[in-house]
């Protein structure tokens, strides 16, 4: 079938532009001799992880317990979740995942700790994790100069077992040019840096020093002290990575495909995507050069107004060659959204409609009782 022949609206996936993404970011990796354990919850897929670790990732970085019991069952060796556990449920469920494969979480506290240790101890099983060292992002971790009193009170914790420091340097999203990056990465590789160092001097051995964003990854590649990179979206990009030079048109993998229904004065016309397809993300972490809710593929005459639930509306500065009827194709702002809210990526290869894909885990589709 042909892409227009769709019924819209439709989540797309360009296969092109997803295979050469993953292929860019894994030879970066591959020159620079480090390993690729891609943050996962911007796919939430099977497939895609295939693809992944076919083309050479070692590993998985997931954003929800669903996630790493998903890599878990494909057979994956290295699976890390990205955040803290602390309630019974979960750190059962992270007890289950040690006992079937190499799996890593990451620690910022000591009372979540303490539980985890204390199950462990009971099941007779030795977590292992990373200690979160905050790089600027200010979400999760410790400060690097509270890391080394921190890593002495784990150490106490016999049923946990230090495999390294990780970051997440997600405040890159702040930036508003591709010039503003650098003070990003420079916050994310020094801060490591620092990590590292104090950690050796105080005796102790570090097998990971794990990072990653999409923005800082070009950079923070070539450090010579971070081992493993946890980029996320550079396999669909966006309308973010759009504004701030680290995508260009033809690399966005992702799109929303919609058709134009109404036109209701001269210089609107509303499609069938909205909000519950492009979502409302607006770029996190302060960022306010995104303009509107998406970008109109070859049309830089429409800016993505507003959205409503289903429907969006599209403002038209100057002449347009588009009318009702018409299809188009908008790069959302963020892809990792936009993802989480489709079933299905609809698989694009060349303008032919050529397969579909199951986001396996979005996010709360699991029944938990
Ligand atoms: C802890 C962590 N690591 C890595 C990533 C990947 O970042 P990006 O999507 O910019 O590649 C994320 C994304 O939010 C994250 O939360």
């Amino acid at each position: 079938m042909k892409k227009e022949n769709l019924k819209t609206p439709a989540i797309l996936l360009n296969m092109n532009a997803l295979k050469n993404n993953m292929r860019v970011y894994q030879e970066m990796c591959n020159e620079n001799k480090k390993e690729l354990w891609p943050m996962i919850k911007t796919h939430k897929s099977k497939k895609l992880m295939e693809m992944q670790l076919e083309i050479g990732a070692t590993g998985a970085l997931c954003g929800t317990l669903d996630e790493c019991e998903m890599c878990c069952e494909m057979g994956m060796k290295k699976i890390m979740y990205a955040y803290p556990v602390a309630s019974k449920e979960n750190i059962e469920r992270v007890i289950e995942l040690t006992k079937k494969t190499d799996f890593i979480i990451r620690l910022d506290n000591l009372d979540g700790a303490k539980m985890i240790n204390e199950m462990a101890e009971k099941t007779g099983i030795v977590v292992s994790y990373t200690i979160i060292v905050d790089s600027g992002l200010h979400r999760f971790g410790v400060l690097v100069d509270n890391l080394v009193e921190f890593a002495d009170q784990l150490k106490k914790l016999k049923n946990l077992k230090l495999r390294g420091i990780s970051s997440h340097p997600g405040h890159v999203y702040g930036a508003t040019c591709e010039t503003e990056i650098q003070k990003y990465v420079d916050d994310e590789c020094q801060t490591l840096s620092k990590a590292k160092e104090l950690m050796i001097d105080a005796g102790y051995e570090l097998e990971y020093i794990t990072s990653g964003s999409t923005p800082t990854f070009s950079e923070a590649v070539k450090d010579k002290n971070i081992n493993v990179l946890h980029p996320g979206n550079y396999v669909f990009l966006d309308s973010i990575q759009l504004s701030i030079k680290k995508a260009e048109v033809k690399d966005c993998a992702l799109t929303v495909y919609a058709t134009i229904i109404s036109h209701p004065s001269e210089d609107l016309f509303i499609c069938d995507a909205g909000a519950k397809c492009l979502g409302l993300d607006q770029g996190a972490h302060g960022n306010s050069s995104i303009v509107g809710f998406g970008t109109v593929i070859g049309h830089p005459e429409l800016i993505v107004a507003g959205l409503s639930e289903e429907v969006g509306k599209l403002h038209i500065h100057g002449e347009t060659n588009l009318k009702v009827g018409d299809k188009i194709e908008i790069i959302p702002n963020h892809s990792c959204s936009t993802a989480n809210l489709c079933s299905f990526y609809t698989v694009v290869d060349n303008g032919e409609v050529v397969d579909s894909i199951p986001v396996d885990v979005r996010g709360n589709s699991f029944k938990r009782i």
